[in-house]
């Protein structure tokens, strides 16, 4: 593969385009970011559709897409890369952050709060003018390639005072926000990735909705658009809908009696 960011697609990248249905103008907002060499942070529930928007603007743009899951372990060496011992000597091996910046691509870091600070750290000189990475361990500084992006996904429901991130951090990046779509919308996201008729995928995000209200009352977690189409899969392939409620949306969100006593109630209230 060569290096000069002038090849479009990854050997391993999907031709087709990836489905995203927008619900606003997020698609037009990383457009320009991509074009104007800004970062972005995707702002959004668990399941709402990030890493989907990732997938489709990489296709989109023409770039590849190299997606890094961030992990309290996740050390800067595991981004940029490190030395390996090899029978004559060592050899460096360039980290997903590094190969990114060298082929001008798109780099996720999905979940970037997991992360540890000091990991975090070595993201700030790509993401101002520099557009440079620095390698300490190898003396080089790698400028981006035309078409690299950083993207880093971020579940504010999530946040804890400890993982929170610096407002250093913050600040260098465009924030697009996302949430679940209006009713219509998800409707018709659920009805194409499951495959289940209209009246069900409406029926079922008209109970997601109902569900989604009860935050009020202690459900920390909300179903997600992810959840609705695992459930409308099940229904889909012969599992009685009722069932495929109980196991699919009710009881993946909360182990507690009355909560899920009252999610129920709603099942059996939507599917008569
Ligand atoms: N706007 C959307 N357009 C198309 N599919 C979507 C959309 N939002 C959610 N989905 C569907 O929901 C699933 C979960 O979304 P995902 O992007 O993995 O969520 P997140 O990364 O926010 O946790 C996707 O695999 C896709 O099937
Ligand atoms: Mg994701």
């Amino acid at each position: 593969m060569p290096l000069d960011g002038t090849h479009k697609f990854a050997a391993d990248e999907p031709v087709e385009e990836p489905y995203y249905l927008p619900t606003g103008n997020e698609i037009s907002l990383f457009e320009q970011c991509h074009a104007q060499k800004l970062a972005v942070m995707l702002k959004g529930p668990t399941g709402c559709g990030k890493t989907r928007l990732v997938e489709h603007m990489a296709w989109r743009l023409k770039r590849p897409l190299i997606t890094i899951a961030c992990h309290d372990d996740l050390a800067a060496s595991d981004l940029i890369g490190r030395f390996l011992i090899r029978h004559n000597g060592t050899e460096w091996q360039d980290g997903p952050l590094t190969r990114a910046v060298r082929e001008g691509a798109i780099c996720y870091l999905d979940e970037v709060v997991e992360a540890r600070q000091d990991t975090v750290v070595v993201l700030h000189a790509l993401t101002d003018h520099r557009r440079m990475l620095p390698i300490d361990k190898t003396v080089e500084t790698v400028p981006a390639a035309p078409g690299f992006q950083l993207v880093v996904s971020y579940n504010p429901g999530y946040q804890r005072m400890l993982k929170d991130m610096k407002p250093s951090t913050r600040q260098r990046f465009v924030a697009l926000d996302l949430d679940f779509p209006p009713l219509e919308h998800e409707a018709a996201i659920v009805e194409r990735e499951s495959g289940t008729d209209p009246a069900t995928a409406h029926a079922l995000v008209s109970l997601a909705q109902r569900i989604r209200s009860l935050r009020d009352r202690g459900l920390a977690e909300v179903p997600s658009t992810r959840l609705l189409i695992a459930t409308a899969t099940l229904a889909r392939n012969g599992i009685p809908i009722h069932d495929a409620c109980y196991a699919g949306l009710v009881s993946p969100l909360s182990d507690d009696e009355s909560l899920v006593g009252a999610m129920r109630d709603l099942v059996d209230a939507t599917f008569i």
